[in-house]
């Protein structure tokens, strides 16, 4: 592969697990291996303040020697926190390793792409150790606590949990919270509406146990399918196998039966019973408070775990939800990526750009770029763009800006929002739409009144800041120095004004 400042090529053969994966992170220098940090709060923590210094390059940070556990009992922060890293595991080239380029380059890989089914092994480095029974033992893992104010240490926040229709029988990978509730159990935290949770009722409301495995450290690819929405009745192992263009392995799960990916690095098989529930929580969220019921925690079904699978020295694979921009790249260019796809196959054209902003914790301010093309098109983009599958999971805001705005320069957008949209004809709102129980703008009262936090609603604007269709041609001419001027400039004194070059140029 290049390492290269501006171009990335990857032209070397597809990585075979996450190790290979980390191997690979290493040669592009995006890696570093810290030892002796505690797991409670400092390791999270140390993440965070990478993550907030947020300019440059932000490494993955592998942890070992962690105190108190086996040296080699890993955790991994800030997996695809980087368009190299992403770039990397969906094998995407590209001219410029900027936010945008990785965007166009993943909606180009969803319009080409054909789902690839996993492939079955009898075997796989997952079996290295195997515990049942008496010998499960969730306390040999570092889990971390995450937050000053959670409830509790989590064993899965960077994972996949795995379940099986029971009518249609396809299955399901989504990444729902998993908090450590005891040495043999987890508890599962899966929002209404989530995959995991419709086939968990199903399978409640005739009685039966639902079975359930959790994978951590499993291929970059699968991991990033399952934190995407992928329409119902798709595997992730589908969508992931043919993201990379290869399938995944899988082998069957001794205790469940379930598909599980052969190379993860640690798989826990258990069930949950109907109307057996735990206090689940507080979990700082991912737009930056804990807003599911405050600092109080949720009733949650308990995951009773029946074996646990690992490699030898395994890797946990963690992400640390906190007020943004935390971890949240990867989902902020794979979700544009999504919804720029949802938009074209629904027939919207000219779509320039789209940005999930990391600052509305990709799902609360969105903007879409478009060259118009007729009176409507950018209500039309804006409707869309809210309330595709995509886009529909809260979504509060979505700006669309005309093609010479950069979506993923806020400052860019807030001009053209301020300067070009007039708030009486360029504002509409639309009400009882889908929220969530994460969702912060909907009052503790109603959360607690509400007989489900899930069953809430929220209002959507979507934010027409294009010119107007009808003068967009006389539009005012922007002040701005002409790029041929300004690269002269750059040129000949950039030196001595340490200039890089990078300024946004409008037409
Ligand atoms: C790091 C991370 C943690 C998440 N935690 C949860 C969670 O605890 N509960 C939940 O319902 N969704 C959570 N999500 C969102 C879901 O993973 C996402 O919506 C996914 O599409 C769900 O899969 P499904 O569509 O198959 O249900 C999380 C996403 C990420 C990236």
């Amino acid at each position: 592969m290049s390492r290269d400042t501006g171009k990335l090529r990857f032209v070397d053969s597809n990585y075979s697990d996450l190790r290979d994966w980390l191997e690979q992170v290493d040669h592009l220098g995006e890696l570093t291996a810290i030892r002796g940090a505690d797991r409670d709060l400092e390791i999270p923590g140390i993440w965070e303040a990478v993550s907030r210094e947020g300019r440059g390059i932000r490494p993955a940070l592998l942890f070992d020697e962690i105190p108190g556990f086996s040296t080699g009992f890993r955790i991994l922060f800030g997996q695809l926190e980087s368009v190299r890293r992403l770039a990397l595991t969906l094998r995407l080239n590209l001219d410029k390793a900027d936010i945008l380029s990785c965007v166009r380059a993943c909606r180009d890989r969803l319009k080409q792409m054909v789902l690839v089914s996993p492939q079955k092994a009898n075997d796989g480095p997952v079996m290295e150790n195997v515990d049942t029974d008496g010998k499960v033992d969730l306390y040999k893992f570092p889990a971390p606590l995450h937050h000053d104010n959670d409830g509790g240490r989590y064993f899965g926040t960077g994972h996949c949990v795995i379940s099986r229709d029971p009518d249609e029988g396809w299955v399901n990978l989504g990444t729902y919270r998993c908090m450590l509730f005891g040495q043999q159990s987890l508890g599962l935290h899966m929002s209404a509406g989530r995959d995991g949770r419709s086939m968990m009722n199903k399978y409640f409301s005739r009685g039966e146990p639902y079975k359930v495995a959790v994978a951590i450290g499993v291929d970059p690819a699968l991991y990033l399918s399952s934190t995407m929405t992928i329409p119902w009745g798709t595997s992730e192992y589908d969508f992931a196998g043919g993201l990379k263009g290869n399938p995944i392995e899988v082998i069957e799960g001794p205790y469940t039966k379930l598909p599980i990916p052969a190379s993860a690095e640690i798989v826990v098989e258990g069930e949950c019973y109907p109307g057996d529930t735990q206090p689940e929580g507080p979990f700082g969220e991912w737009a930056g408070y804990y807003a599911n019921n405050g600092l109080s925690p949720v009733l949650e079904p308990v995951m009773h775990v029946k074996t646990v699978l690992y490699r030898k020295n395994p890797i946990l694979t963690c992400v640390q939800p906190a007020k943004p921009p935390s971890d949240l790249l990867k989902e902020g260019i794979f979700r544009s990526a999504l919804i720029w796809d949802e938009l074209e196959k629904a027939g919207v054209p000219n779509v320039r750009g789209v940005w999930c902003d990391l600052a509305g914790g990709t799902r609360l301010f969105n903007v879409v770029s478009i060259k118009q093309a007729y009176p409507g098109h950018s209500r039309q983009a804006g409707m869309i763009a809210s309330q595709c599958g995509s886009g529909v999971y809260i979504g509060r805001y979505t700006v669309v800006v005309d093609d010479d705005i950069d979506v993923t320069d806020l400052q860019d957008v807030i001009w053209a929002l301020s300067t070009r949209a007039d708030p009486e004809r360029s504002v509409e709102i639309i009400r009882r739409c889908r929220s969530s129980s994460a969702d912060p703008a909907i009052s503790p009262d109603l959360k607690a009144t509400s007989h489900n936090p899930d069953d809430t609603f929220t209002s959507k604007a979507v934010i027409d800041a294009c010119w107007p269709y009808e003068w967009k041609d006389r539009a005012f001419p922007v002040v701005q120095v002409k790029p041929e001027l300004h690269d002269k400039i750059v040129k000949k004194w950039g030196k001595l004004l340490k200039l890089n070059g990078s300024v946004a140029q409008s037409e």
